[in-house]
C-alpha cells in the first residue's frame, strides 16, 4: 500500500469539535504521503481550527461557505469538487453534521459536497462527539443509515472525552485514520454497507440475526465491567447500559428459549379481612411481566399467574388471574408439572386472614379496635423447591430491607432454589413499583453477580440468559 496516496485528489471535512486539531495532522500526513488535499470546513469547526493553518498545511484554499466569491467557478463548483476528488473523508464528523449527511440537508459546503459524491467515489466517516450524543437514539439512527448506504463509519473510540466523562466518542488517532483511507482507497467497491460492523458493538443492523456471541458481547462483557465500575464511576455504567439496551434492540430475532415452558407468578396478592377490605402489598406485577414479554419473545410459552395489577397482557401469553395466596398456591401447583422453568416474581402474602368476615364489617359493631388474627400461607416458592424434578429449574426472588445477599443466600437454601433474584427495597431504583431494579443474582454454583440499575426488562434478559447458561 506504499505510496498508494500519491496523486490522490482528497478531501478532508472537518466539523466543530473539540477533535478538529487532530484533522490538521491528518491534512499534514497526506499532503506528506503525496495527495492533494482539498479541505471543506463547516462554519462551526472555525471556532476550533483556523482556515490559515490549513491551508497552509493543505496548499489549497480552504472551502467554508457555500456561496463565498471565491469558490464560485462557473456554476455548480459543488459538483465538480466531488466529481474530482478519489475519496472523500470527514473527520471529526459531529452529530449535527451526521444528521444532515442522512437527511440530505445540504446547508453547508461540506454536506453539500458529500451529498454530491458520485457512488463510485468512497465517503469515509469519523464521528466524534460527547458519549451522550454518539449513544442518542437519533444519532444511532443516522450512523446505522449511514451504514446501510455504503459510507464507511470509523468507529469512535472508548476513552476520556473533553467532557470530562470516559465514553466512546474519541476520533480514533491518526494512523488509523491513515489506515482506514488506505484499506478503503484500496478495496474494488467505493461504497461498502456494513463495513465497520463489529458484532454486539456497532452492529447497526436492526435485521441482523442476533447470535447467542452477540449477546455474549452485548450482556456479559459490559456488565462485568459495568459491576467494577459501578462503585467509583457511575457514569460510565449508565452509558454502557444505554449501549446494552441499543445492543439488545434486535433481541426478538434470538429463540434460545424456544421449546421451553415457563411459569412466572407476578403481583401482590389481596386476602381479604372482608369482603371490603384486604391486606395486600405495593407490587405492581411489573417485574413478573417483563420476565414473561421477554420470555416469550425469546420463544418460550409463557404462563403467566398473577395477583391483581393494572398492566395488559403481553401477547401471546397465557395469563391466570388470582386474587389470594391461596389461589395462587393452586394455580401453580396446577401448571407446574408441565413446566420447565419456574420463576416466582411475585409478592406473595405470607400471611392471610383467618377467618375472613363475610359481608362488610361495621365500625358500630367493631368498636375502637379491630384485632385481626392471621395465619401464614403456604410457601409456594418452597413447595416448588420440594417437589422439583430434575429437569426443572426453579428460580426465586428475594426481596430484602437488610444483609440483602446473606439473606438470599439463606433464603435460596431454606427454598432450595437453582437461582435467586436479590433486590432491596433500600435502592432508589429498585424492588417494587418502579420501571427499573437492581438485582443480584445468586447461583446454585455459589457465585453470585450484581448488576447496577437496569430497566426491568433488561432485568429479565439478564435473568433468562442466566438461567439457560445453567
Ligand atoms: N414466595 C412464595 N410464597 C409465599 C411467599 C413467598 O412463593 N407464600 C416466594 C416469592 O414469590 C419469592 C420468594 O418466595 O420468589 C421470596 O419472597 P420474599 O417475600 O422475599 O420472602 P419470604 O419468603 O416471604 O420471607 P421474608 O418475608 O421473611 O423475607
Amino acid at each position: 500500500m506504499e505510496n498508494m496516496l500519491k496523486g490522490k485528489n482528497i478531501i478532508v471535512g472537518i466539523t466543530g469539535s473539540i477533535a478538529a486539531y487532530k484533522s490538521q495532522l491528518l491534512v499534514r500526513e497526506l499532503v506528506k504521503e503525496g495527495a492533494n488535499v482539498n479541505v471543506i470546513i463547516t462554519p462551526s469547526a472555525e471556532k476550533f481550527v483556523t482556515r490559515l493553518t490549513l491551508e497552509n498545511l493543505s496548499r489549497n484554499p480552504v472551502i467554508v461557505e457555500m456561496f463565498s466569491e471565491s469558490v464560485q467557478s462557473g456554476g455548480a463548483w459543488h459538483i465538480h469538487k466531488s466529481h474530482e476528488c478519489n475519496l472523500m473523508i470527514i473527520a471529526p464528523c459531529s452529530a449535527t453534521t451526521l444528521g444532515k449527511l442522512a437527511n440530505g440537508i445540504c446547508d453547508t459546503s461540506l454536506v453539500a459536497v458529500a451529498t454530491a459524491l458520485p457512488n463510485e467515489i468512497p465517503l469515509l466517516i469519523a464521528p466524534a462527539m460527547d458519549s451522550t450524543m454518539w449513544l442518542n437514539p437519533a444519532t444511532q439512527k443516522n450512523v446505522k443509515f449511514l451504514d446501510e448506504i455504503g459510507v464507511v463509519i470509523i468507529p469512535p473510540e472508548e476513552g476520556d472525552l473533553s467532557s470530562g466523562f470516559t465514553g466512546p466518542g474519541r476520533l480514533p488517532e491518526l494512523n488509523v485514520l491513515m489506515d482506514y483511507i488506505k484499506i478503503v482507497l484500496s478495496e474494488k467497491k467505493a461504497r461498502i454497507p456494513g463495513y465497520t460492523k463489529k458484532p454486539g458493538k456497532f452492529d447497526f443492523s436492526q435485521n441482523a440475526k442476533i447470535t447467542d456471541e452477540d449477546i455474549e458481547n452485548a450482556v456479559e462483557k459490559p456488565l462485568l465491567s459495568i459491576d467494577e465500575r459501578i462503585e467509583n464511576d457511575k457514569w460510565n455504567a449508565e452509558l454502557e447500559l444505554t449501549k446494552m439496551k441499543q445492543d439488545f434492540s434486535g433481541i426478538s430475532k434470538v429463540d434460545f428459549l424456544k421449546g421451553k415452558t415457563i411459569l412466572i407468578s407476578a403481583g401482590p396478592t389481596i386476602e381479604k379481612i372482608d369482603d371490603v377490605r384486604f391486606i395486600s402489598n405495593f407490587s405492581s406485577g411489573k417485574m413478573g411481566f417483563a420476565l414473561a414479554k421477554i420470555a416469550h419473545e425469546l420463544g418460550a410459552d409463557v404462563i403467566l399467574v398473577s395477583g391483581p395489577v393494572s398492566i395488559q397482557t403481553p401477547e401471546g401469553i397465557k395469563r391466570i388471574d388470582v386474587e389470594s395466596a391461596d389461589e395462587m398456591y393452586d394455580s401453580i401447583m396446577n401448571e407446574f408439572y408441565k413446566c420447565d422453568i419456574a420463576i416466582m416474581a411475585a409478592a406473595v402474602a405470607d400471611y392471610t386472614p383467618i377467618n375472613p368476615y363475610k359481608g362488610k364489617l361495621k365500625k358500630t359493631v367493631v368498636g375502637e379496635k379491630l384485632t385481626v388474627e392471621l395465619q401464614s400461607t403456604n410457601d409456594i416458592l418452597s413447595t416448588l423447591g420440594t417437589d422439583k424434578r430434575e429437569d426443572q429449574t426453579v428460580v426465586g426472588f428475594a426481596l430484602e430491607s437488610i444483609d440483602e445477599i446473606e439473606n438470599g443466600w439463606k433464603k435460596m437454601k431454606a427454598k432450595n432454589c437453582d437461582m435467586m433474584v436479590v433486590n432491596t427495597i433500600n435502592k432508589p431504583k429498585s424492588g417494587f413499583r418502579g420501571d427499573e431494579n437492581t438485582i443480584t443474582i445468586l447461583k446454585k454454583d455459589g457465585t453470585q453477580e450484581s448488576f447496577p440499575p437496569m430497566s426491568k426488562t433488561a432485568c429479565s434478559l439478564v435473568i433468562l440468559k442466566r438461567i439457560i447458561e445453567d
